[in-house]
């Protein structure tokens, strides 16, 4: 089969980028490794930035985030026994963010895809891709035994960390940076009804915290871990035992505990790699990079990068030019180092790790008196926080 861009992976950038590009009238197809029941059940992000809720509605798929998801106007940092508000709108001019799950958002997003006629193969094996700085390059795979060959103009690489398209840039070829914290997050859902209306994100000398939530009824927690450390180690009752103990303060607030039904551990790191173009390959969202989720910036950038890949792709079949191709990977890094910055300074502010000395102990809790008492500060972090506009970094 013949496309014009085919699109490997059916995450947020994949499937954004196909919708992107049917508005604009260009054919795509997409290759997905995993089965849709898959996609659609596995619990990752949470927080969608101003822009990126814009831009779904945009897309003509925000009806159900609108109805379902929930609108947040604030955010809590805790430290020192105290809780501290920062007032999103009032600090940003009125933008909000909105708690809305990533695979609630992957089922919007398939349905829509499907809806417009793009194709998704999902279940496919054996992805690899040829003939990437040629006019003419192509994505081999197999699904249900047989080989298959997918023929295109360009190749959007959408397929995550681990997925095969970074590695067809040749590695003399990659300009890469890699950052590995010394902790990772256990996230849990549990039955039980929120402990607080908005996020809390909290320090403590025993490790991080942050409450979010998915509904009335189901709540999403994290609290700073030993990224070696096994969920089987973790009976409920030493989960909600460390939960107490970090986020225990003053007035008598506590977190509401209920039955946990999902656990697991995500690891922490920076990566990026600037190599976002290799001849008619374009790299978009986690294949190019990875951020600590403390800024809850790792979908909201796959978003920012497809708006200007497909502004990108258009522009060549509309203009007959490369300007947009080869500007690509410069307009995209402005705003991926942004949020890479962002998600690094949340998370050194926010997480104690071992053997630090006493003065960066004292420098996160001066920054942290700062952001609460500074509305300078404040603002600064809130207008990362909602989220810069796609194409406000010129
Ligand atoms: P992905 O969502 O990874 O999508 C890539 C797709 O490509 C996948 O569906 C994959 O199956 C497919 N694929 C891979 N290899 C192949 C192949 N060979 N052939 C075909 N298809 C392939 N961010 C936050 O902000 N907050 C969080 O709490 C948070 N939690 C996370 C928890 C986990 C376990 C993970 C993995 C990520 C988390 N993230 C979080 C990050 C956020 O979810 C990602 O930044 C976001 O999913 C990026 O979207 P993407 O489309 O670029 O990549
Ligand atoms: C969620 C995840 C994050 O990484 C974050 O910063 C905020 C919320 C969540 O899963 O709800």
């Amino acid at each position: 089969t013949t496309t014009q861009v085919g699109i490997i992976g059916a995450g947020p950038a994949g499937l954004l980028l196909a919708l992107l590009l049917q508005r604009k009238g260009i054919a795509s197809a997409v290759l997905e490794q995993r089965s849709r029941e898959d996609i659609e059940a596995t619990i990752k992000a949470g927080v969608l930035e101003h822009p990126t809720a814009e831009l779904l509605r945009q897309l003509g798929v925000g009806a159900r985030m609108d109805r379902e998801g929930f609108v947040h106007e604030g955010i809590e940092l805790a430290f020192g026994g105290r809780r501290h508000r920062i007032d999103l709108p009032e600090l940003t001019g009125g933008k909000t963010i909105t708690v809305y799950p990533q695979h609630e958002v992957i089922k919007d997003l398939v349905a829509a895809v499907l809806a417009a006629g793009i194709s998704i193969e999902f279940g496919v094996t054996a992805v690899s891709l040829h003939d990437v700085t040629s006019a003419t390059p192509s994505i081999r795979y197999e699904k249900d035994g047989a080989a298959h060959e997918l023929r295109c103009d360009f190749i959007g690489g959408c397929d995550g960390f681990h997925g095969p398209s970074r590695q067809a840039i040749p590695q003399a070829l990659r300009q890469e940076h890699l950052k590995a914290y010394p902790c990772g997050w256990f996230g849990i859902l549990c039955e039980a009804p929120p402990s607080s209306d908005e996020l809390i994100y909290a320090q403590s000398e025993r490790g991080f915290v942050l409450l979010s939530t998915r509904s009335q009824t189901v709540q999403r927690m994290y609290f700073q871990c030993d990224p070696n450390d096994h969920v089987d180690n973790w009976s409920d009752d030493r989960i909600w035992a460390e939960f107490q103990a970090r986020l225990a303060n003053g007035d008598g607030w506590q977190v509401k505990e209920g039955r946990i039904f999902q656990k697991g551990i995500i690891a922490m790191r920076s990566f990026i790699c600037e190599t976002l173009r290799h001849g008619r390959l374009f790299l978009a969202g986690d294949s190019a990079h990875i951020v600590p989720p403390t800024g809850a910036k790792g979908l909201n950038l796959a978003a920012g990068d497809v708006v200007l890949l497909s502004r990108a792709i258009t522009t060549y079949y509309r203009q007959d030019s490369e300007a947009g191709l080869d500007a690509y990977a410069t307009q995209a890094l402005k705003r991926i180092w942004r949020g890479e910055h962002f998600s690094w300074w949340m998370t050194q502010m926010l997480h104690d790790f071992e053997g630090e000395d006493s003065i960066t102990r004292r420098f996160r809790r001066a920054q942290l008196d700062y952001v609460v008492s500074s509305r300078a500060a404040a603002m600064s972090l809130a207008e990362n926080y909602v989220g810069l506009p796609f194409e406000g970094i010129e």
